[in-house]
């Protein structure tokens, strides 16, 4: 949803659930939660993280931000966050909870107790010191959905060392940036993973990644562990390459966890931003664990013992870090994990994992639910979800109709919804209804979680009044917000904190409504939100004009029913062949067909009109695949439209609103301040 969006519309849903019963008796202890943090919110903080947290060394400081905004929180305290996951649960006893009930997409299954769980950590952080691992260094993790993937996360952060997950989805060049970016020195994949049906293969990708730029671009990876799961063939370096399996049988099973500093980096994980290069965003151990314990907890309503909890999220994306592994873990929680996608073999897979293993507290993405709406509800009421007691929704807006029929359909028309606001950066839920407490509105993410300080301002930093809309913030720091981008300190103040001086800018538009309930409406940035995840349009440009046929590429997010938004893109071909140093589409091509550029209006004016329709079509499928390639399957354009021009204002900044109305099919607004007023006109005619 654009932040123009039909925010009116929905500022009239008039619909209110209170919550039942089976809240009730927790409504007290979480009312009491907004006054305490009211009262002080960083002693507020430390008291909720010696209650939710094993300490090693006791903190005695709860917030440093004598140097604004880099935050320490807890800083002289230490703690070990996978002994925090792991042993203590096991210490307490609770060692044959059930930990991870693992899904694999062709029906396979694992179950691992919190005793397992922890023994094969123990072996992984042994592989790893084993293979020269030590604290501080960074190893990228480039799996799918499998257990491996949370035990290497917990293997890594046992050892002090620092985690990057790749979403198993990108391109072997995203692969290496991000490798490259943190001078990863380990990458933990697997042979394949089961995706749609089928075996999608991941080594290759690794092995393709840590060879770009040939001989003269050797990276920073000294091994590859491989997971064996696809089964399906690959190829193997000898020396580098080394099977999990054969390192775990030879691994020691004993490994003591030793309690780290509270600001010790636990993981970086890569988002987009309005730039082309991502973002690596640092997250560091004991203030962002008491947050996503704090927050799952509190928000599900979890009760350990008899829950069963599952976040549909891959943990290539930070909900699968915050609440697949590090929040529910902390919480000693039994939760699912599914390696594939909800509609293999068949499409009520979802509803069939929900009946096998009675979940009871299910975290979605809108799209999906959307997805399924559409799919009708015969499919879900085949099954039997009378286990759900609490569904949970994040990444993007979700409209009153999606949440009323998340409620009625498969929550039975008696559970909660709660939409959580969040973001990578944020690390943890920072605005949502608490299940307790809160009488809930369809569409709306409500209120901030307790401790935290959300304000809406105009565009002068004044905070907003009821009923209207402006800017979102955080205005007082959070225990689990970012503590910076990896090795870019001033892009880290530059993009959150010059905005608003001192106050956190997130990039969201927001409207508080007449109770001053909080509407999210969608970036207001060049960031889009497709089914939830994020993705920047200067990225996808400067993927496209890569190509050797593209001169110049503008890339909107549209509005689309299922996916929240999609990407759009309006191209400029060149007409004349390039040379084959520009065909390899590396980064020295993007100056070269700056060149083309300057004089490439009227040349693919002239292809624009001239060329046939079929080759037009075919390029623009060559295109789509070309950002997939690049980037991945998520960023492939919905739509590529070959135009004669781009509108531009006269100081050549590429009008996107005039582009978005076009892709949605809107009526195009003000031309004003275009360059050229009838640009608009002439690429009307060429999207047709
Ligand atoms: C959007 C995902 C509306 C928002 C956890 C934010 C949401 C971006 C919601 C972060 C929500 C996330 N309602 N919008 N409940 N949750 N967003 O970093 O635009 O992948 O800035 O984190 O998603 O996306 P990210």
């Amino acid at each position: 949803m654009a932040a123009d969006g039909n925010i009116d519309n929905l500022l009239h849903e008039t619909r209110r659930f209170a919550p039942s019963e089976q809240f009730q008796a927790n409504a007290v202890a979480h009312a009491d939660l907004y006054d305490s943090a009211a009262k002080d919110l960083p002693a507020f903080w430390g008291d909720q993280s010696r209650e939710l947290l094993h300490w090693h060394t006791p903190f005695t400081t709860t917030l440093n931000w004598s140097n604004p905004p880099f935050a320490q929180w807890f800083e002289d305290g230490e703690l070990n966050v996978a002994y925090n996951c792991l042993d203590r649960h096991v210490e307490a006893g609770n060692g044959d909870r059930i930990a991870l009930n693992w899904e694999g997409e062709p029906g396979d299954s694992a179950t691992y107790t919190y005793a397992q769980l922890t023994q094969e950590v123990k072996k992984a952080a042994n592989v790893l010191l084993g293979l020269g691992v030590s604290r501080g260094d960074r190893v990228a993790i480039y799996l799918p959905m499998i257990p491996e993937a949370v035990i290497s996360m917990l293997a890594v952060a046992r050892i002090g060392a620092v985690h990057s997950v790749v979403f198993g989805g990108f391109s072997s060049e995203s692969l290496r940036a991000r490798i490259d970016d943190a001078a990863a020195k380990l990458v933990i994949t697997a042979d394949g993973g089961w995706r749609k049906g089928k075996v999608s293969a991941l080594k290759p990708a690794v092995d393709a990644s840590l060879t770009i730029g040939g001989e003269e671009n050797p990276s920073t990876v000294e091994h590859v562990l491989v997971v064996r799961r696809g089964e399906n063939d690959i190829d193997w370096a000898e020396g580098r390459d080394l099977w999990w399996h054969e390192q775990m049988a030879a691994a020691d099973t004993e490994h003591e966890a030793q309690p780290f500093p509270a600001e010790t980096p636990l993981f970086i994980l890569y988002t987009s931003g309005t730039t082309g290069k991502p973002k690596g965003i640092l997250h560091t151990s004991g203030g962002y664990l008491t947050q996503v314990a704090f927050t799952h907890k509190n928000i599900f309503d979890l009760h350990p013992e008899t829950d069963v909890y599952w976040s549909t999220a891959d943990v290539g994306w930070i909900t699968g870090h915050s609440y697949v592994v590090y929040g529910p873990l902390a919480n000693g929680a039994t939760q699912v994990i599914y390696e594939g996608t909800p509609d293999s073999p068949h499409t009520g897979r979802w509803w069939e994992i929900i009946q096998k293993y009675g979940v009871s507290i299910l975290y979605a993405a809108p799209t999906a639910i959307r997805t399924f709406m559409k799919l009708g509800r015969h499919i879900p009421d085949q099954y039997d979800l009378t286990s759900l007691r609490v569904l949970g929704s994040v990444g993007e807006p979700i409209n009153p109709e999606a949440w009323v029929w998340y409620r009625d359909v498969i929550g039975g028309g008696t559970t909660p919804v709660v939409d959580t606001w969040w973001q990578t950066e944020t690390g943890a839920i920072m605005v949502s209804a608490l299940p307790g407490v809160t009488t809930l509105k369809p569409g709306s993410a409500q209120v901030p979680v307790p401790g935290i300080h959300i304000e809406v301002l105009d565009d002068r930093g004044t905070p907003v009044g009821k009923n209207s809309g402006g800017l979102l913030v955080v205005a007082e720091p959070w225990p689990s917000m970012l503590r910076g981008i990896w090795g870019d300190p001033d892009r880290f103040v530059e993009t959150y904190w010059n905005t608003f001086a001192g106050k956190y800018f997130a990039g969201d538009g927001a409207r508080l409504d007449r109770d001053g309930d909080i509407w999210l409406l969608g970036r207001v940035d060049d960031v889009m939100n497709v089914s939830g995840h994020r993705l920047s349009t200067a990225e996808i440009e400067s993927s496209l004009v890569s190509h050797p046929r593209v001169a110049e590429a503008a890339v909107v997010g549209a509005s689309d029913e299922t996916t929240g938004q999609a990407v759009v893109a309006f191209v400029i071909v060149r007409s004349v062949e390039p040379d084959d140093d520009d065909a390899d589409g590396d980064g020295d091509g993007q100056d070269d067909s700056h060149a083309a550029r300057d004089n490439g209006t009227e040349a693919s004016a002239a292809s624009g009109s001239g060329t046939p329709p079929e080759d037009v079509d075919a390029l623009a499928q060559e295109l789509r695949a070309h950002v997939a390639t690049q980037i991945g399957a998520i960023a492939r354009p919905r739509q590529v439209f070959i135009v004669a021009e781009l509108p531009k204002t006269r100081s050549g900044k590429i009008m996107r609103r005039l582009l978005r109305d076009l892709a949605e099919g809107r009526e195009i607004g003000d031309t004003t301040t275009l360059a050229d007023t009838q640009v608009m006109t002439v690429i009307s005619a060429s999207v047709g």
